[in-house]
């Protein structure tokens, strides 16, 4: 059985770019595959954070895995920091990754432009994700597109490693859909849809409101003409659109544009909001559910306990090979 590893990172409201582009995904390879998800909290930390909100959405982002359909069954579902080999193996590969390598990542670029002060922790991070995917001996990562340098630099990374060292990690492979990998911002095509924006306005939450999604929806940017049609250069913000509509309505693209087909912005965009609606509706009441049971705490235990029997296998492994001695017990 292929194994499965992916994250989310607790900074802020998971957007339908985050569920359409992956949670979506993990919800389907649950059922073939040997599936890690994790809550990656100690990612988060790379930019500055209020420990309180931090606490909230790390129970959020696990509760919303759980209302999208991850059954902890068949998913092994955790919080990041509570397997405390994610950072120790991050240190050793640090180790092994070059200044150079880290400079050329364009997440880090975006998210260091313009900034005054930068952690080192925002820099690294990418090496963290490394670890985070190595630990677990992971055969494929569903991500959107924005991480497939990412996962690239992991796969260096493990390659390295196994030439140094001899085989001890296996080396992964993104796994990236055709459609969803790249939502877009509703106030601007040309910019990934994001959870952490300033414009709360520009990106649908997975927990909105029908208005709220109505109100988004009316007042999300268009194309110049009327017609609705795909295609995603010369019409990059209805086509990012009608992706919405394809993955929330389960319906080819094609078909959308069928039955669009001569009408205007204004009917499409009336029924994307229902469409949208209806397809989180349910998820929204599970979560509801989930939230007040607070169900989550044991099974984000149960889950440490699993991930860290595999990740603890793996990091002595490492530990070994580079020459550390081996403590007599695990404190
Ligand atoms: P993040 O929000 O950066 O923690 O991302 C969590 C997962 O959601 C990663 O696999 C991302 O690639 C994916 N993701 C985030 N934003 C989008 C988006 N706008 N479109 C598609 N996938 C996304
Ligand atoms: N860096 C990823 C993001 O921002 C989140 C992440 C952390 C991740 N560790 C991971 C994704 C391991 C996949 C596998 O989206």
């Amino acid at each position: 059985m292929q194994r499965v590893l992916s994250g989310i990172q607790p900074s802020g409201s998971l957007t339908i770019g985050n569920y359409l582009g992956a949670i979506r995904q993990f919800v389907e390879l649950q059922h073939t595959a040997d599936c890690y998800f994790c809550v990656v909290d100690l990612h988060a930390l790379t930019v500055p954070q209020d420990p309180r909100v931090l606490r909230q959405k790390t129970l959020e982002v696990a509760n919303l895995y759980l209302a999208s359909g991850i059954d902890p069954q068949l998913a092994t579902i955790f919080v990041q920091s509570h397997v405390p080999a994610h950072a120790e193996l991050a240190w050793l590969l640090q180790c092994m990754t070059y200044y150079g390598e880290l400079g050329r990542m364009t997440q880090f670029k975006e998210k260091a432009g313009g900034k005054e002060t930068v952690t080192a922790g925002l820099y690294t991070y990418p090496v963290l994700m490394a670890a985070d995917i190595l630990l677990y001996q992971t055969d494929l990562v569903p991500v959107g597109e924005d991480q497939k340098q990412h996962v690239e630099l992991t796969r260096d990374i493990a390659q390295r490693f196994n030439n140094r060292f001899g085989p001890a990690l296996v080396v992964p492979e993104p796994m990236i859909q055709k459609v969803g990998a790249r939502i877009m911002a509703l106030d601007d095509p040309l910019h990934k849809m994001s959870k952490s924006t300033d414009n709360p306005e520009s990106a649908i939450f997975m927990l909105d409101s029908p208005d709220a999604i109505r109100r988004k929806i009316k007042h999300a940017v268009t194309d110049s003409g009327r017609e609705v049609r795909y295609d995603p250069e010369n019409k990059p913000a209805i086509s990012n659109l009608m992706e919405i509509y394809s993955l929330c309505a389960g319906e080819p693209l094609e078909a959308v544009a069928d039955r669009y087909n001569g009408r205007g912005y204004g009917d499409f965009k009336k029924d994307l909001a229902e469409v949208v609606i209806n397809r989180l509706a349910p998820l929204q009441a599970r979560y509801r559910e989930l939230a007040e049971s607070g169900e989550v705490l044991n099974i984000l235990s149960a889950g440490a306990a699993k991930a860290a029997a595999v990740a603890n296998a793996t990091l002595a492994v490492v530990q070994e090979k580079m020459g550390l001695v081996r403590a007599a017990a695990r404190l």
